[in-house]
């Protein structure tokens, strides 16, 4: 599948989503649409997407939250999913039912042609961090727009406040290099975790009325399945995938081992409870 336009300064992260983000996001899809769905619920509620609207999720992945919202807007209206990742789009498609109005596009967001003025809402899990150019992404998506449109996306805030990236950092921290230094410009999972900067951000696109609510809540590692999988979905998501991903055999027993020390004592049940906290930030195209 080719993709329709990428900016050059977006390449890395294209690469990325095409090769190994992209591959641990397909082949653990059902982990990742279990483990984010309480996100999905609190962005589809602040969302409020209403029947007949055409709405564009950025991002959007293997496509959960798409399909979710095209339900809520069929039959008339539609939910177009943006994504630069070939491989998460192709699983998109695959798992759209044939009556639902959704529809993929594999393109990045910063420079996809929507034809303006048509787009009602704008919705994001986790899909807007990653461009090398925020503002411009952000005013390519409004220029899509009708006059009034609103975005709805959630973003991570700080990695310290957010124990599912942290725990497993810790545990893994000794047995793999550690992760490269990432300035506060640079894309990536908590680039949008100083509320000023997407402040600026969304305001030099065009946006007005911006506002961000903290949103704090608990994940679960282990999905409902018990320590095992907690252990595996600890080591193979997030920053702390991208860190083990590589590991020789040896390195990585002794870092599941960690890992397994470190989330038995947080076992409820047959769940891994860990902290989360999401800005939900909302904004509206000017009238
Ligand atoms: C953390 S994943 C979230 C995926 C999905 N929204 C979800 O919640 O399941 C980030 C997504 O942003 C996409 N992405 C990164 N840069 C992009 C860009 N410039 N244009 C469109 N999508 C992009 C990635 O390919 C990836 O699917």
């Amino acid at each position: 599948m080719s993709l329709e336009k990428l900016h050059a300064s977006n390449a890395d992260q294209a690469d990325y989503w095409n090769g190994p983000g992209g591959a641990v996001w397909t082949e653990h899809q059902d982990w990742h649409d279990a483990f984010l769905q309480p996100v999905a619920e609190r962005l589809i509620a602040a969302a409020d997407a209403r029947s007949g609207e055409y709405v564009v999720d950025i991002g959007c992945g293997c496509g959960a939250t798409t399909l979710e919202i095209a339900q809520r807007v069929a039959p008339e209206g539609e939910a177009l999913g943006v994504d630069v990742s070939g491989p998460m789009v192709r699983r998109a498609r695959q798992r759209t039912p044939e009556d639902l109005p959704a529809r993929f596009v594999h393109a990045d967001a910063t420079v996809y042609e929507l034809p303006p003025g048509n787009i009602d809402l704008v919705v994001s899990r986790f899909g807007v961090m990653f461009f090398a150019d925020p503002a411009h992404a952000f005013a390519n998506v409004r220029s899509g727009m009708k006059p009034g449109g609103r975005v709805v996306f959630a973003c991570w805030r700080e990695a310290r406040a957010n124990e599912w990236a942290i725990v497993p950092l810790r545990a893994a921290r000794g047995h793999a290099p550690p992760l490269p230094e990432t300035g506060p410009e640079d894309p990536g999972p908590f680039a949008f975790a100083d509320q000023g900067r997407v402040r600026r951000i969304l305001g030099e696109a065009g946006f007005v009325d911006v506002d961000l609510q903290p949103e704090d809540f608990e994940l679960d590692f282990a999905i409902g399945r018990g320590l095992d999988s907690a252990v595996a979905g600890a080591m193979t998501h997030g920053p702390t995938g991208r860190m083990l991903r590589d590991l020789p055999e040896a390195a990585r027993t002794a870092a599941a081992e960690s890992m397994r020390a470190a989330l038995a004592p947080r076992m409820v049940g047959d769940r891994a409870p860990v902290g989360a906290a999401v800005w939900m930030v909302s904004a509206r195209n000017p009238a």
